[in-house]
């Protein structure tokens, strides 16, 4: 089960594929711009990256909301992607490798043979299901598991994540038999301690897998917008085990070989904790059954939330991205989210938050930093970055602060999925540049028209804007437009190259911009913010 990791392998990363019932909003975006920063920034240690998202397209929830509509379920499908789903990934800057709709035939024909697969080894059976069932989850709920109904919906059992009723259900179905699988898993998690994260997750899951695993109903024959049984077609694929299966169809499964091997399995599946226990307990599970290796971990992030409640459309508290970006710009609303809720707890938005820490983080300590070097290599030195020729221990101490923030970041971000931290990290670099600034006053070191008066002020710009070098480096995964206008700044691009190629590993190395570049004012990082409506 433990394959020996294939040297050529791509680091993999997938989030969770959407339901394209509704818009994006805030809390779909959340995850899909971390999994894009944790890319990036694995891109920019110089390794090979693979990253997926998509969208989830079958199902009942998607057939109803098109029946709603007039419309087919399909033109529904296509509709969202293209018209609200694709562009807003653009508008974020996802640079994401592929974009996987589970209505592909590149997708259902191999769900197919994978099930098949799993039929003809015996793992499959048919029998029959009664129980709750909330379409909101797509999922059968336990009888424990639902609350009490209040107001309009007193009276009847409702769903605890979507606060509506469930339905109850009797079908014909197909299980996989998934409660097979319970010793295996725990032996697996037990092998693998870093396997589900953070470790509440992990608990969790351990604990709903000791008490025990039922079958899994893996069709339903009581509708048809999904993919059909192959050997039965009166049913189709249950959308869960269709939509897990992304993960394999997207990168070669059963179609290009080479390709499944140097990318799949991933590294880590990005998944709100609501859909944990698909990733943690049943994709495991198939995956196990058709003799496939296991992800490396899956990481469970927390909700965002409005009053008190998980933001969604469905509660009518689903914020477009688009409305916060219009005021704070793309690069400060990916900061934003990562940098303000510890990743894996649940986090609530706030305006006044959001503004705040704009213009105290980005607007003052790092913005004000940028110009104001640019604008004093400009006054003193004709906007060419002078040599450093009389460094000393004040010089030693900004090197040495960048190399913690390097490797802090570096362990946080790219190891420990701890964006928060990571970007504190580099912050409290940005700080330090500041302080540095405040003490050793070039404005006034300016004045000392000695060759070693100048000799000082040459060598404290210099020591600013290497230092803003290596800040732009590290914030390139997180706000990547900010910092390639930076990276221009400070005139780095002809000498050094693309930001994006600038590896983690030497961002360190004191020294690496070269003395004689021409560094401009160029745009504001981060303008004023416009009055709030
Ligand atoms: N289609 C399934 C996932 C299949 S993956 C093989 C699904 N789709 S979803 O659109 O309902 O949710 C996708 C993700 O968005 C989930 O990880 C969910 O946790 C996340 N979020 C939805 N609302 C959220 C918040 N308010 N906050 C943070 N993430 C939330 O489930």
């Amino acid at each position: 089960m433990t394959a020996v990791q294939n040297p050529g392998k791509s680091y993999y990363v997938s989030t969770p594929i959407y339901y394209v019932n509704d818009r994006p909003h805030l809390g779909h975006a959340y995850t899909t711009v971390a999994g894009d920063v944790l890319t990036r920034w694995h891109r920019q240690r110089g390794e090979q990256v693979w990253y997926l998202t998509g969208t989830d397209e079958h199902g009942q929830k998607i057939m109803r909301t098109a029946e709603a509509n007039g419309v087919s379920p399909q033109e529904w499908c296509d509709k969202l992607v293209e018209e609200a789903w694709k562009p807003l990934w653009e508008h974020l800057e996802i640079a994401n490798d592929d974009f996987i709709r589970t209505t592909e035939d590149r997708h259902t024909a191999r769900v197919q043979e994978f099930v098949q697969d799993l039929y003809d080894k015996g793992e499959i059976y048919q029998g029959g299901y009664e129980g709750p069932y909330c379409v909101g989850c797509e999922e059968y709920k336990a009888p424990g598991e639902l609350l009490d109904g209040e107001g309009e919906f007193a009276g009847s059992k409702i769903c605890a994540i979507h606060k509506k009723p469930v339905e109850m259900l009797k079908e014909e179905n197909y299980f996989f038999k998934l409660s097979e699988y319970g010793p295996k898993l725990l032996e697996f998690y037990a092998a693998n301690p870093g396997f589900i994260q953070p470790e509440s997750a992990r608990n969790e899951v351990l604990r709903f897998v000791e008490q025990g695993l039922e079958d899994l109903s893996i069709s339903r024959s009581t509708f048809d917008w999904g993919v059909q049984i192959p050997w039965d077609p009166k049913h189709v694929i249950y959308v869960w085990v269709d939509a897990l299966l992304n993960y394999a169809t997207a990168v070669g499964y059963g179609s290009d070989q080479a390709k499944f091997e140097s990318t799949f399995p991933a590294d880590v599946h990005l998944v709100g904790k609501d859909i944990l226990r698909f990733h943690a307990v049943i994709w495991p599970a198939m995956l196990m059954a058709n003799g496939l290796p296991l992800p490396k971990r899956v990481v469970a992030n927390g909700w965002l939330m409005v009053g008190g409640e998980k933001m969604s459309k469905s509660n009518l508290t689903g914020i477009a991205p688009q409305d916060l970006t219009a005021h704070f710009g793309v690069d400060a609303y990916r900061y934003y989210f990562l940098r303000a809720i510890p990743f894996g707890t649940d986090g609530s938005f706030s305006w006044e938050d959001f503004s705040a820490r704009y213009t105290s983080e980005l607007a003052n300590d790092f913005g004000n930093l940028a110009s104001r070097v640019a604008a004093m290599v400009g006054k003193y030195f004709g906007g060419v970055l002078p040599e450093a020729t009389a460094s000393g221990p004040a010089e030693a101490a900004l090197a040495e602060g960048l190399a913690k923030a390097v490797a802090e970041s570096d362990e946080k971000i790219g190891e420990r999925l701890d964006f928060a931290g990571g970007i504190a990290a580099i912050f409290d670099f940005v700080k330090q540049v500041n302080g540095y600034l405040t003490e050793q006053e070039p404005w006034k070191v300016a004045k000392d028209e000695s060759p070693e008066g100048q000799a000082r002020l040459a060598t404290i710009l210099y020591a600013a804007a290497e230092s803003l070098r290596g800040v732009a480096v590290l914030l390139n995964a997180v706000m990547p437009r900010v910092s390639g206008l930076l990276w221009d700044s400070l005139g780095a691009e002809p000498a050094l190259g693309v930001l994006a190629d600038q590896r983690i590993g030497e961002a360190a190395r004191w020294g690496t911009l070269p003395a004689g570049v021409t560094v401009t004012k160029g745009e504001i990082l981060f303008p004023r913010l416009e009055e709030k409506k």
